[in-house]
């Protein structure tokens, strides 16, 4: 048998084992036994050093014409192969059915109150600033000028850990934190998780959420917090919610107030609910932090600032009119889906 004929037969050998292939795998088998290093078409291009001169010319074109024939013949092979399968995989499926809507997710209520109450501040000039939910006593307490015997520092009103830590009762702590760590002026806010050991009800859980806020400089006034906060509360809840300052105690600001806003349900009697404590940050506080910092960056004869703190979870009942703040957490869809 003459070469040519060997290719001949080789060739049409290899298109009948490349049709009958099931899969990819198959057929790359099929190509390794024929184009494969020790394939056996390869092997007839090997042996082309032996192939008289005068021949050499067709050999070589009767060797290139196989090759591309079987290469087509591969190529073709895989298409349909992967066509078949791609055709298995939709088999049954109907184009005409109607899709199944998915579900989309919703922002919670609290994160939209959280969100909407940072975008307003920020637009004052606030900037974010966080700390930990674990705190000392120190920047819980005593450097916010609040007494050994406080009720707050209460092992009933509190959650103490062994190491004498505690989940902190109010995010004040951030005031003490920033100032520890940075020079006034400052203006910053921060939101975040606190934590009282109160009875749960329909208006308190042991967890909830506050948003601080801290302007020190060297100029800060009363008015400047009061002018702040009115903002706050109109762009919140509309241009004519009224604000009422009500003067209060706080051991770390001097003078101090309570914040209410005027609620006005439709079909009940105008009432005023408390949003918020502030007031002028009280010097013993910058004392604190100076002794804390082993510094005077916060002289109290020239520093002055103003704090406050608000209840997230307020804000998002008053917004919304949910009577229980239970419902804040349940994380029940009837409710939550009415965010969506
Ligand atoms: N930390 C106070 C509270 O939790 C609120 C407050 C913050 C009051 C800042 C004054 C200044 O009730």
């Amino acid at each position: 048998m003459t070469v040519k004929e060997d290719l001949v037969r080789l060739q049409s050998e290899a298109i009948e084992a490349i049709a009958s292939t099931a899969d990819e795998a198959s057929l790359d088998k099929v190509r390794v036994a024929f184009l494969g290093k020790k394939g056996s078409i390869t092997a007839i291009s090997a042996s082309m050093k032996d192939v008289p001169k005068e021949d050499k010319k067709a050999m070589g074109q009767a060797l290139n014409a196989a090759r591309t024939a079987v290469t087509e013949a591969l190529d073709a092979r895989k298409q349909a192969l992967q066509d078949e399968a791609d055709a298995k995989s939709i088999e049954g499926l109907d184009v005409t059915m109607p899709a199944r809507s998915l579900p989309t997710g919703s922002l919670h209520p609290l994160t939209i109150i959280k969100d909407r109450a940072i975008q307003i501040l920020r637009r004052l000039g606030f900037a974010l600033a966080e700390g930990p939910e674990i705190e000392t006593e120190f920047h819980c307490f005593d450097a916010l000028n609040t007494p050994e015997d406080h009720p707050a520092r209460n092992e009933s009103d509190t959650f103490y850990f062994d190491s004498g830590k505690l989940l902190r009762t109010h995010t004040s702590t951030v005031q003490v934190r920033t100032m520890e760590s940075a020079k006034p002026p400052i203006k910053i806010i921060a939101p975040g998780s606190a934590y009282r050991r109160d009875e749960i009800d329909a208006t308190h859980l042991s967890v909830f959420n506050q948003l601080e806020g801290l302007y020190v400089d060297s100029d800060v006034r009363l008015s400047d917090l009061k002018g702040t906060l009115e903002f706050f509360y109109r762009a919140m809840f509309g241009d004519q919610t009224e604000v009422r300052f009500r003067p209060h105690f706080f051991p770390f600001t001097e003078p101090s107030f309570e914040i209410d806003v005027l609620l006005t349900v439709k079909g009940e009697k105008p009432k005023w609910i408390e949003v918020a404590g502030c007031g002028m940050v009280d010097p013993a506080v910058f004392d604190a932090v100076n002794k804390s910092r082993g510094d005077s960056a916060y002289d109290p004869a020239t520093t002055t600032g103003y704090a406050f703190g608000m209840g997230l979870d307020r804000l998002a009942m008053i917004q919304w009119g949910i009577k229980d703040i239970r419902l804040l957490i349940e994380n029940d869809i009837r409710f939550l889906s009415q965010f969506a």
